[in-house]
């Protein structure tokens, strides 16, 4: 683990969700993507060292409508930037932490990327990233 990468969080609407954080953070998104295999639109914003990346749910029946259906908007994962993402995922699962995927999938913003349950990690869904190069 390098550090906090992003700090993922569930909204409605991204259209409300951009103006909220624009004007807390005082600036604009930097981009906005879609992931379909995610079922998810997600916006990105930049302060400084820090990232934000706001997830909104793409129809009805994918993970981040049914996160928002049972708990309302608010804070959805903690992304952590590694270097070796087939590395971490081997040492997270030694240490017993529940992979939610058991190969690096594509995720936003151009990382490679792999879940970890939020039942084996305290109560917070954690995200490993690795940049994809290249
Ligand atoms: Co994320």
């Amino acid at each position: 683990m390098q550090k906090i990468e992003h700090i993922g969080i569930a909204v409605n609407s991204l259209e409300e969700g951009e103006k909220l954080y624009e004007s807390l953070l005082g600036v604009p998104p930097y981009k906005r993507e879609t992931v379909e295999s995610e079922k998810v639109v997600t916006s990105f914003f930049r302060q400084g060292p820090n990232k934000i990346e706001l997830l909104a749910p793409l129809g009805n029946d994918g993970p981040i409508s049914k996160f928002l259906a049972k708990k309302g908007q608010g804070i959805h994962h903690i992304a952590y930037a590694v270097t070796d993402i087939k590395a971490e995922m081997q040492r997270m699962s030694k240490e017993g932490f529940v992979l939610l995927n058991e190969i690096p999938k594509r995720g936003a913003d151009n990382k490679w990327v792999c879940f970890l349950h939020p039942k084996s990690a305290g109560g917070v869904l954690v995200e490993l990233c690795q940049e994809i190069s290249g």
